[in-house]
């Protein structure tokens, strides 16, 4: 009988977004990226060697094929993972979200950081960090393999605080921590304005984030917004980082906006609730700034200190629509 193993990995939300690539095939992006990885909001994957000829996957319960186009990514990296290490033999996969998939909520960035992950124990015959990095499966390594999966899944691999540096070509990429969970105890609460798959894929959108005339105006402005993230997070400053949160997450979507095609992922209710969170901050009654993902959700991030007054706010005007989370330490592997 083979071992099954089991790996939890969180979703991530970035502070700085990947939005655009250099290169696809190579999953090279555009620019920088630096996000915080959650801590509740979560992909739990179970895998197995199988004695049959090819990976079984099979999601909340339902078995999926390498027809099923909603998860071709799941399939491709498997076999790019198994290409990559040379390893051999199909594997059983289950899998489960505990929040909606594909609505914005990075599932994708969790759900391919568990997989590779499980994948991996799985074909090494190991839950020990240590053991996969003396058979040169480093935590860098590894999340380097998530990313080719989906590129915000190697920023999940590790927890805190983590930034993804393009670099000068497509080797030269690093994915790596900034700062730990316990060095800053930030909240987000996602308020969903729908759960619904989003209509455009990210492995599309990316490829049109060069058709739009704002995206190389945006990319020249990065590094000195990247820099500001990052000293307001070693400094622990709030009113700093917060604005910049916000403006980044507009600028995304104003790219996403006037490329071509055109699209746009936030509804009327996800727009006027940007209005609503940002007067009441003006009046003083909580302190939490925004950002957002490809899809219609809105991530509210606030400093742990104002966690009761933000909730509350959030509660009141949004009663069971709203998903409450924080910085979490990173995926974790079990041997079952
Ligand atoms: O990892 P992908 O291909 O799903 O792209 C992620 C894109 C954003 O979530 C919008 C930004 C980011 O950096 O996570």
């Amino acid at each position: 009988m083979n071992a099954h193993f089991e790996a939890k990995a969180a979703s991530n939300i970035a502070f700085l977004k990947y939005w655009g690539k250099r290169d696809g095939p190579q999953q090279w992006p555009a620019n920088d990226s630096f996000s915080m990885t959650l801590n509740a909001l979560c992909s739990t994957t179970r895998a197995q060697r199988n004695q049959v000829g090819d990976h079984r996957f099979i999601f909340e319960g339902q078995l999926l094929t390498r027809s099923d186009k909603r998860f071709a990514k799941t399939f491709r990296q498997l076999d790019h993972l198994a290409e990559a290490l040379e390893v051999q033999g199909a594997l059983d996969i289950e899998s489960e979200n505990n929040f909606p998939t594909g609505a914005g909520i990075a599932s994708s960035a969790s759900g391919l950081a568990a997989l590779t992950l499980a994948a991996v124990a799985a074909w090494y015959d190991t839950d020990c960090w240590d053991t996969l990095r003396e058979r040169g499966l480093s935590r860098e390594r590894l999340a380097h393999l998530a990313r080719m999966g989906s590129g915000s899944a190697g920023r999940s691999v590790f927890g805190g605080y983590v930034l993804w540096k393009a670099g000068d070509s497509p080797e030269q990429q690093s994915i790596e921590p900034f700062y730990p969970a316990e060095h800053w105890s930030l909240c987000d609460s996602v308020v969903l304005f729908s759960t619904s798959e989003k209509g455009l894929g990210s492995t599309e959108a990316h490829a049109h984030a060069w058709t739009s005339p704002l995206f190389r105006p945006r990319l020249a402005g990065l590094p000195e917004r990247l820099n500001s993230m990052k000293d307001a997070v070693r400094e622990r400053q709030w009113d700093r980082l917060g604005p910049l949160l916000e403006t980044e997450a507009l600028e995304m979507h104003a790219v996403i906006m006037t490329a071509t095609p055109s699209h746009q992922y936030l509804n009327t209710a996800a727009l006027d609730f940007l209005g609503e969170l940002r007067a009441a901050r003006l009046r003083g009654e909580h302190s939490a700034y925004f950002t957002i993902d490809a899809g219609p959700n809105i991530h509210v991030i606030y400093p742990n200190e104002d966690r009761e007054r933000v909730r509350n706010w959030l509660n009141s005007k949004y009663p069971g629509s709203v998903l409450h989370d924080g910085v979490g330490a990173g995926p974790s592997l079990r041997r079952l």
